[in-house]
């Protein structure tokens, strides 16, 4: 899958104990000091914007924010690829994924932390792969757990010591947006088995597994989805205040993550 033999020799000397990808809600890592900035182009252009690396808990962390630090991309515009792969040449072998979701399960309400085990993908027309250059070796992923189980594990028990409280597992439904979905849509995700609703967990899981980056995600409940709660209507600027509240307690996560 590799389209340039030379990108893969580009090793920068910066040890990266993890990597955060911050969703809607999170452009800058609080607390992280003594930071660098990696303005990194690659083989698929450019990431959503510097790569942010720095210290936190006494180790080095690189930050990314997925919609640019400004929220200027949205869902279906990020450049996956890009970013997988300036995290990856800047040595980041985990990476945890922080996205805002929309719950459909009863106890995955506003504020609720979920670390979601399963992924349906209802995105299109995204770059899903590194494999996609003429005459280049096709690879095959295993995909039958998305997430990097024991990633998954250290996240469920940093929160733990954290003293924060998260939900073990569950199906993360990945929708194209950037608009929400119609309850009749949340209705059938629900059917097929869909607890969470994001925009922006695929293809991020599959690009990280093709580069061989342990993965997990931190999914944040932002509103109840379409159908699910007692509003005939979602308010947007209530998804941001809850979505302010849960991301407040990612870094005590990550801290204990850290440690
Ligand atoms: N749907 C999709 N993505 C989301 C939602 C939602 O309801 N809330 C936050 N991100």
């Amino acid at each position: 899958c590799v389209p340039d033999l030379l990108w893969q020799r580009r090793t920068y000397i910066v040890t990266i104990d993890l990597a955060v990808i911050g969703g809607s809600g999170l452009y800058k890592f609080p607390g992280l000091e003594h930071t660098e900035r990696h303005a990194l182009d690659t083989p698929y252009g450019p990431a959503s914007g510097d790569v942010v690396v720095g210290d936190f808990a006494g180790r080095r962390v690189a930050f990314l924010a997925r919609h640019g630090e400004s929220h200027s991309l949205p869902p279906h515009r990020v450049n996956y690829r890009a970013n997988l792969w300036a995290l990856h040449s800047l040595g980041a072998r985990r990476v945890i994924g922080v996205n805002a979701v929309g719950g459909i399960r009863t106890d995955m309400g506003p504020r609720v932390l979920v670390v979601p085990d399963q992924i349906i993908d209802y995105t299109h027309g995204r770059y899903t792969s590194y494999c996609d250059v003429d005459g280049a070796e096709v690879k095959h992923i295993d995909f039958s757990e998305p997430y990097t189980e024991s990633l998954r594990r250290a996240l469920i028990t940093a929160a733990g010591q954290a003293g924060r409280a998260v939900i073990d597992g569950g199906c993360y439904g990945a929708t194209q947006g950037p608009r929400l979905e119609t309850r009749a849509e949340i209705a059938r995700m629900k059917r097929d088995g869909c607890d969470l609703v994001g925009m922006t967990g695929m293809p991020e899981a599959t690009l990280a597994r093709e580069l061989e980056i342990d993965y997990a995600c931190l999914a944040l409940v932002a509103n109840f989805a379409a159908g699910c709660g007692d509003e005939a209507e979602i308010s947007i600027e209530e998804i941001f205040a809850h979505l302010a509240a849960a991301t407040a307690e990612v870094p005590a996560i990550l801290a204990a993550l850290l440690k």
